[in-house]
């Protein structure tokens, strides 16, 4: 368990599966993500076990009184390269723009430089997504460029904006931190 100040990551349980087929059905939850639904609990039960064995790795996000609120994971981890990608969502569209996703995002990352010594951690985000981009931009990503017609999404294609944290970046928020 990784405690944050406004959350908590944890191991996603089976029982968690139902509230993420919840999610990703919801148009307004995936809009911005590479999702392709209609999604069934059979096909989130073989998400299940992709993401808990592997290079990707999916933890559950709670609020500290928990409330499941969200799911947050490494896409990809490269060993080699002490490197993975970054994805999260927070799927109780109520607690959207409150502060949830940077919190549990700065948890992850302090796992992933500080337990795992990971060197870069990076992402994509549609250009439209500006919540998302302003949130990792607060936890210390920086842009790297835009990646033009990345995804085809609803008929036409979507340039994203690929981000990364560095090591050295996190290293110098830590002694920024009051
Ligand atoms: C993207 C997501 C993880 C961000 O988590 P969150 O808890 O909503 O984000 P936070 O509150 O920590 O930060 C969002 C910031 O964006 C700001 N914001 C919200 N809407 C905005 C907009 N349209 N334009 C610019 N900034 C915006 C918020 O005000 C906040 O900044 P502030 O704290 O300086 O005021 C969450 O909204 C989510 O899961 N969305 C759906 C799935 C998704 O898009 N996942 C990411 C795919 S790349």
């Amino acid at each position: 368990m990784l405690e944050g100040a406004l959350v908590r990551i944890r191991a996603v349980e089976q029982g968690d599966l139902p509230t993420f087929v919840k999610w990703i059905n919801d148009p307004e939850v995936t809009t911005y993500l590479q999702f392709e639904p209609p999604m069934s609990m059979e096909d989130e039960v073989v998400w299940y076990h992709h993401m808990t064995a592997g290079k990707d790795k999916a933890f559950s996000i709670e609020t500290r009184d928990g409330r499941l609120i969200g799911n947050i994971g490494m896409i990809g981890l490269d060993w080699r390269n002490r490197k993975t990608d970054l994805g999260i969502m927070i799927g109780e569209k109520d607690l959207w723009s409150r502060g949830y996703g940077t919190d549990a995002i700065t948890v992850l990352l302090g796992y992933l430089f500080d337990e795992l010594g990971l060197e870069r951690v990076g992402l994509y985000a549609d250009v439209g997504n500006h919540r998302a981009i302003r949130c990792y931009e607060k936890c210390g990503f920086v842009r790297e460029g835009v990646v033009r017609h990345h995804r085809f999404k609803d008929g036409r294609y979507v340039d994203s904006v690929l981000m990364s944290i560095l090591r050295q970046d996190w290293d110098e928020r830590r002694k920024r931190a009051p």
